[in-house]
């Protein structure tokens, strides 16, 4: 039985005062029997995600981690400068750096390589966009998004988290349906169990849109092992009300 993982995915949002906040009213009421919980915050956060949360059992990690391991990269975060940090995880292949920073396949199995060498965990988003699930293209996507990776990391893929993202349904309120999201986890946990052999190893993650009302619904799937977060994250109340739609 995979324990569920929920991940707050708070993109570029905060500050250290509002992020004070979140964070007390989080370690106060979390309760970690229903699931786990992570936050990914930006990367001039990470010291204090690590202040707030080391005494809880809440973890943090990151958004984006370079592909490079170390030099003259100006801008670039490295693994290992994470795992400084005390990360744990690290986000990869979000389908707004895929749009906007125009990362290829290759590039998210790179950085998902470079993140498992540092011994972080890569949350490796894959997801269809509204035209692809248009065309009939949805599981190619997404299979061909995974496989890069997989390709990549070899027998490391135990160790990856896999978060099934469709890009019409990230920030718009208009979540994947049931039937739309346990197909896709269906055909990705099948490409893992291939790759490594193990059916109940990787957990698998829906995005998009999650939100207290539909989170028991989504994450009662067999497939479904957890949710990556967006909007509702920023809401100690929204975002603990999706942790108890966990509830064993
Ligand atoms: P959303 O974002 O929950 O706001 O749709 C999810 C994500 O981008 O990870």
């Amino acid at each position: 039985m995979r324990k569920k993982l929920i991940v707050g995915n708070w993109k570029m949002n905060g500050s250290l005062q509002t992020n004070q906040v979140l964070l007390a009213s989080l370690c106060q009421a979390f309760d970690p029997a229903n699931a786990d919980l992570a936050i990914c915050g930006s990367t001039p956060y990470l010291s204090q995600l690590q202040t707030c949360l080391s005494a809880s059992s809440i973890e943090w990690g990151a958004q984006d981690v370079s592909s490079h391991e170390s030099g003259a990269f100006t801008g670039e975060v490295s693994a290992s400068m994470l795992k400084d940090f005390a990360c744990r995880f690290v986000i990869v292949g979000h389908s707004e750096r895929r749009q906007y920073q125009g990362e290829s396949d290759d590039l998210v199995a790179a950085k998902a390589q470079r993140a498992l060498a540092a011994g972080l965990t890569p949350i490796v988003c894959v997801g269809e966009t509204a035209r692809d699930r248009e065309a009939g293209r949805t599981e190619f996507v997404v299979k061909r998004q995974l496989s890069a990776v997989i390709h990549a990391v070899g027998h490391c893929t135990s160790e990856l988290i896999v978060a099934y993202e469709p890009v019409w349904a990230i920030g718009t309120g208009e979540h994947a349906s049931a039937e739309q999201v346990q197909s896709v986890h269906r055909v990705l946990r099948a490409q893992l169990q291939a790759a490594t052999g193990h059916s109940d190893r990787n957990r698998i993650l829906y995005g998009g849109s999650v939100s207290p009302s539909n989170a028991a619904e989504l994450l009662t799937l067999s497939d479904v092992d957890g949710a990556l977060v967006g909007g509702a994250s920023r809401d100690a109340h929204q975002l603990l009300s999706i942790v108890s739609a966990c509830r064993p």
